[in-house]
């Protein structure tokens, strides 16, 4: 039991502590244990974490025969960033994951940054056969010597093959295939298949812009294009660009999406991920007017306004019958990712979501719906019947279902002018926050007083807001919490929040308080979640 595990976890450390105390000094091996015991007391349990070390952005995602590849920029030699790798795990579900042996290795061209993989069907590369279709990834070599040298031509496109569905890789022998025009951030390829056009699409980070490449073999590469002059954020270099078709619900029309991530630049500081909707013919990528209108109107649109969900592209050779795309994200920001206190392994991804399309009056909208099958976990769960909240409600008494795992389903009907803040809080005090104000039609997160938070002055300073889009008088409010993320998902998922927090023990209380008396009609659905499998199974490349 997790709450068991927990608990352990929690006396084990207090002990070990208590014993140091009492022989009037801490010896290396008592440390030792207590560092260690910290790092599984954070560990998520259904969270992609690495085994050891460092991770950021996700990379090179893809989805064949059942199975979901995942690669990660990964720094197998320490728990900060350095030379970059590109890690690998798998999962059929999402949520449990196996490690692999390291994909990509630094070579002569440089460290691996950023990228991404396609199924090579048709074997255009012909880097392998029709029978054994190649697995192409694609993705940015960092020349770290010829960076200290001060030039600008330091990042240039790689490609490496696999002919056994992306376990083993091998690069391409005329590397680089895109040579550095004279950008000093120039990196991040993501690929697509355009069958409208019979040719392969790359979107490429280029300082503050995004630039499109076309080819038909995946080694010859043309340019056609560049975004992002006059658009959107730029308060921050662009990177990790995604360029996808959706179809908008409720119609037959396809609009389509790019993602650029941004940093710094996000709207509560550090790293984040906005999006832009228009038209893109295999050429030029043309923003909606109905889009920009809004945009000129200083509309933000993020696909996340929580400080952490970063560098998120979709899974490639992955569709539904709406055409959606399937999106994940690294679940830490730049300003403060090497410093969070978890030492053996360093951040994690956020859960999976399935990306949808909607027509507002005034522009068009990404939402974001948890794509997780609940069935993998079993889950006690919890229904609370409609009652007025007046000066507040517990929700959650001590420790009645496991916070540090659990998803929540909340109605608010009759929303006043006030403020509605839920709250997690333990037995040491910590508390984290986060609600609606409805006079303001803001939501917030508030995780200043969650725990863990002096490693760095940016990771609390001020609390995340994101604007609400309507003035409606109910809200719908779902949250997923695992130990030490929230993930909350309001109206549906047309605004969405994560974070991370570090509590110096479990949370064990969930309340709704108002700022003021209020009498909006409260109800809810609560799941404690408890994975079904082994998340994690053992790392194959251990050294
Ligand atoms: C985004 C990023 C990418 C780059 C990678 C390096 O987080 O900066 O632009 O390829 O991380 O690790």
């Amino acid at each position: 039991m997790k709450t068991n595990r927990d608990f352990f976890f929690f006396v084990s450390t207090l002990l070990i502590f208590i014993s140091a105390c009492s022989n009037g000094k801490t010896n290396n091996t008592d440390k030792m244990k207590k560092v260690l015991t910290e790092e599984e007391k954070y560990r998520p349990n259904f969270h992609f974490t690495p085994q050891k070390n460092w991770m950021n952005d996700p990379n090179g995602m893809f989805f064949l025969n059942e199975v979901f590849h995942l690669y990660f920029q990964y720094h197998p030699d320490s728990n900060v960033w350095g030379p970059m790798h590109w890690g690998h795990a798998t999962s059929e579900d999402l949520i449990n994951w196996t490690e692999h042996p390291i994909a990509l290795y630094p070579d002569k061209l440089g460290t691996i940054f950023s990228g991404s993989a396609v199924v090579d069907f048709e074997n255009t590369s012909g880097l392998g056969t029709l029978e054994n279709p190649p697995i192409i990834a694609i993705y940015t070599n960092h020349d770290t010597e010829e960076e200290k040298k001060g030039g600008a031509l330091f990042q240039t496109q790689s490609i490496a093959y696999s002919l056994d569905k992306g376990y083993s890789w091998d690069k391409y022998e005329n590397n680089p295939v895109i040579e550095n025009p004279g950008i000093r951030d120039f990196r991040d390829p993501k690929v697509f298949w355009m069958e409208s056009q019979q040719k392969w699409i790359m979107t490429l980070a280029a300082g503050q812009e995004t630039q499109f490449y076309a080819s038909f073999d995946l080694k010859k590469w043309s340019y056609l294009s560049n975004f992002g002059k006059g658009f959107g954020n730029h308060d921050g270099v662009w990177e990790c660009p995604d360029l996808f078709p959706l179809k908008v619900n409720g119609s037959d029309t396809i609009k389509w999406v790019l993602l650029v991530s941004i940093n710094p630049g996000g709207p509560n500081g550090g790293s984040a991920t906005q999006y832009f909707i228009g038209d893109f013919d295999g050429t030029r990528f043309t923003i909606d007017t109905k889009f920009k209108t809004e945009l000129e109107t200083n509309h933000s649109f993020w696909i996340d306004f929580g400080k952490d969900n970063y560098a998120g592209v979709t899974f490639s050779n992955f569709e539904t019958d709406k055409k959606s795309a399937l999106l994940l994200g690294w679940m830490s920001n730049w300003e403060y990712a090497k410093k969070v206190p978890t030492f053996n392994w360093r951040s994690s991804m956020t859960l999976p979501r399935i990306l949808e399309l909607n027509e507002t009056e005034s522009s068009y909208r990404l939402q974001s719906k948890l794509s997780v099958n609940w069935d993998l976990f079993s889950s006690k769960k919890i229904l609370t019947k409609e009652r007025s909240i007046e000066e507040g409600i517990t929700i959650v008494a001590a420790n009645a279902i496991n916070l540090s795992s659990a998803r929540a389903k909340v109605k608010l009907k009759n929303l006043e002018p006030t403020t509605y803040t839920f709250v997690l809080s333990n037995h040491s005090g910590d508390s984290l926050l986060f609600g609606y104000n409805h006079k303001e039609r803001q939501f917030f997160i508030d995780r200043s007083k969650s725990g863990k938070v002096s490693f760095s002055d940016d990771f609390s300073k001020n609390q995340s807001l994101a604007p609400r889009f309507y003035d409606k008088k109910e809200l719908e409010v779902e949250f997923v919490l695992d130990k030490t993320s929230v993930e909350v998902f309001f109206d549906d998922g047309e605004t969405v929040m994560t974070e991370i927090f570090f509590p110096d023990q479990p949370f064990q209380t969930l309340g709704l308080l108002p700022k003021t008396s209020s009498k909006t009609i409260f109800s809810a659905e609560l799941f404690e979640l408890e994975p079904k499998k082994n998340i994690f199974k053992a790392i194959e490349n251990e050294d």
